[in-house]
């Protein structure tokens, strides 16, 4: 009878350890779906990358100075905000991705239209604006210019000038 019933333990614990990993293996493939970079070439602390290729609420993370910067190609259902990146009719968030509480790596629910920090609950909506949490500032826009559909990371081009002056990067 005891030998029965940890059997069944065992196989529970072996069923539930498998879904755990599936479900592991499951959030991995999202994540990397979800964080696949866009073409970009890196030269001398600049990093270009080509917006024209960008779906819709997908995230893209590409690589600047070593910090992940998200980009994201905002749908027309989000609200615009002067934080936004604009290339022709198209708006984007452009930030870099390290949470303005204690630097770890936000995730992008795309299914509720914003960045949750997993460390302490942090929340930023689309644009970049701390919504929940401790987070203390908007999620930081780096130096960056639009160069037809290309965004270059690193290069202060007028519409970033604009926005820091404004007081819109940080
Ligand atoms: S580091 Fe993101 S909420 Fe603390």
């Amino acid at each position: 009878m005891a030998k029965n019933v940890q059997g069944r333990r065992d196989f529970i614990g072996m069923a539930l350890g498998g879904f755990t990993a599936l479900g592991g293996i499951g959030a991995l493939y999202a994540m990397k779906r979800s964080w696949d970079p866009l073409p970009s070439v890196k030269a001398a602390g600049f990093t270009t990358v080509d917006l024209s290729g960008a779906q819709e609420n997908v995230l893209n993370v590409e690589k600047w100075r070593g910090k992940p910067i998200f980009v994201l190609k905002k749908s027309k259902d989000m609200k615009a905000d002067p934080r936004d990146v604009v290339v022709g009719s198209d708006r984007f968030h452009v930030s870099i991705g390290l949470c303005t509480h204690l630097g770890c790596i936000p995730a992008y629910l795309a299914d509720e239209h914003k960045f949750k920090c997993a460390c302490h609950g942090g929340e930023f909506d689309v644009s970049g604006h701390q919504i929940f949490g401790p987070p203390p500032s908007p999620l930081e826009i780096p130096p960056f210019k639009i160069d037809g559909t290309k965004l270059v990371l690193g290069e202060e081009g007028p519409e970033y000038k604009k926005m820091l002056d404004a007081g819109l990067t940080v």
